[in-house]
């Protein structure tokens, strides 16, 4: 890993950037997995890959290979000539965004970038984080004055568990702080993925990766909410969805589900909120999908609480599925927690199972067998017992829309 010109560093070795650092291997890179998670690193390290789309065989070999490498030290970015940040940026207590893990990566990186290094970053932020946070953090903590860094966002798009759309199919939006730092943002990954889309600079591709995700946030809260209002009078929402989906042009198909999940739909619209409001404005129809999402869980506590017969002596409730989607064991913000939360707030005992997870939040799933008066799906994960729960006669609530043909089983 000699060659400082093809060799990339990238800080944060999870769900984006494991991938990241397999589809540059592919592409020829050397690349260097910085990753500051003890359990992570040694895991790695050890071969085994912690992120579901990236195979433990493709680590190991790119190990053996000598292509990749994971090390804990961040002074070994100075091996690089390109640095890529891809760590969490999530929301603070009062859902506002918390950028303290990325200043804690650029302040770490910047003494050790050497003159030339170009520094990229893929977390998903409000625009102006690279030109006013991060930018400036690197001038001040960079070891001399002479050393010249070049600086791009390029927002990650990736899509846990999407077996279609991955590093090299998706296209890749690139805007740097100045021509330079576009074009060399631009080159590094167009060796990476089929096709770049360049923007005049940093804030637009930041506002473009808020605006997909704002795109979703606000599309579920419209359809969650036309359940609820279809559900009050009797009409059946999955009808009045498939049929506005027969229009072949200006409709995109969206249903209704337990809420949102995950590091990005719940996330980064609020990073948008944020920014309107520091600016003296609103974005209220984010904040309204946002409530609505939110309240999703506590809706669907309402619905499975009323599928508990009336005999039934107790009122146990089983959740299936408690990752944020199918496909992935990642539980990070998911609205099962709300659901869970509310259940217990009205009295029921709650047991939970979900293929892909064994631990969450320090509690370990229920058997098959479990006991219980009513259950709801809140994820589709693959190799679920739900035909064998509702088998039994336990009535079962399908936020998914995967069991309604089932017996037993009523759609959300
Ligand atoms: N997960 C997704 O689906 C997705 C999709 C698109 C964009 N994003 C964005 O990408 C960014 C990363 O998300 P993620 O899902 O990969 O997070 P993640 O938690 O899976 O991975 C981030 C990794 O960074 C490590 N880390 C944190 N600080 C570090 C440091 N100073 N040095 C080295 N390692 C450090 C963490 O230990 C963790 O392993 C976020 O901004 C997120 O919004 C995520």
């Amino acid at each position: 890993m000699s060659d400082r010109g093809k060799t990339v560093a990238i800080i944060g070795q999870g769900y984006v950037g494991l991938p990241l650092a397999m589809a540059a291997v592919d592409a020829g890179w050397s690349v260097i997995g910085v990753e500051n998670s003890r359990a992570k690193y040694e895991g790695i390290a050890a071969g085994v890959s912690p992120v579901e789309d990236v195979s433990s065989d493709l680590v190991k070999g790119a190990m053996a290979a000598g292509k990749y490498r994971i090390t804990n030290d961040v002074s070994d970015v100075a091996d690089a000539s390109i640095v890529v940040i891809c760590v969490p940026t999530p929301l603070n207590d009062a859902r506002e965004p918390d950028l303290a893990i990325l200043e804690s990566a650029v302040s770490g990186i910047a003494p050790y970038l050497v003159n030339g290094t170009l520094v990229i970053s893929e977390s998903t932020s409000y625009p102006g984080t690279v030109r006013d946070v991060v930018a400036p953090m690197i001038e001040r903590l960079k070891s001399s004055s002479d050393v010249a860094i070049d600086v791009a966002a390029a927002p990650e798009r990736v899509n846990p568990g999407d077996v279609k759309y991955h590093q090299k199919n998706t296209p890749r939006l690139v805007g740097g702080l100045d021509a330079v730092s576009t074009k060399r943002a631009v080159d590094f990954y167009n060796t990476i993925c089929d096709e770049v889309v360049q923007v005049s600079q940093p804030e637009v591709a930041e506002t473009a990766k808020l605006l997909e995700n704002t795109f979703r946030l606000v599309n579920i809260a419209l359809v969650n909410q036309l359940a609820q209002l279809c559900a009050d009078q009797n009409i059946n929402v999955h009808e009045v969805i498939d049929a506005a989906a027969t229009k072949p042009y200006g409709y995109m198909k969206f249903t209704p589900s337990v809420g949102v999940g995950g590091h990005c739909i719940p996330v980064d619209p609020m990073y948008l909120s944020w920014w309107a409001e520091k600016n003296g404005s609103k974005a209220t129809i984010i904040d309204e999908s946002d409530a609505i999402n939110l309240g999703m869980p506590i809706y669907v506590s309402k619905r499975v609480r009323e599928l508990i017969p009336a005999s039934a002596k107790t009122k146990r409730v089983l959740i299936m599925g408690v990752a944020y989607k199918p496909g992935v064991s990642d539980v990070r913000e998911t609205p099962a927690t709300s659901l869970r939360d509310d259940l217990i707030a009205q009295g029921c005992e709650v047991g939970w199972l979900d293929p892909l997870v064994s631990e969450w939040e320090g509690l370990t799933p229920v058997s098959v067998d479990w006991e219980c008066d009513a259950a709801v799906v809140a994820t589709a994960q693959p190799g679920m017992p739900v035909a064998a729960i509702a088998g039994r006669g336990v009535p079962v609530l399908d936020c998914t829309g995967s069991f309604a043909h089932l017996e037993n089983v009523t759609r959300l």
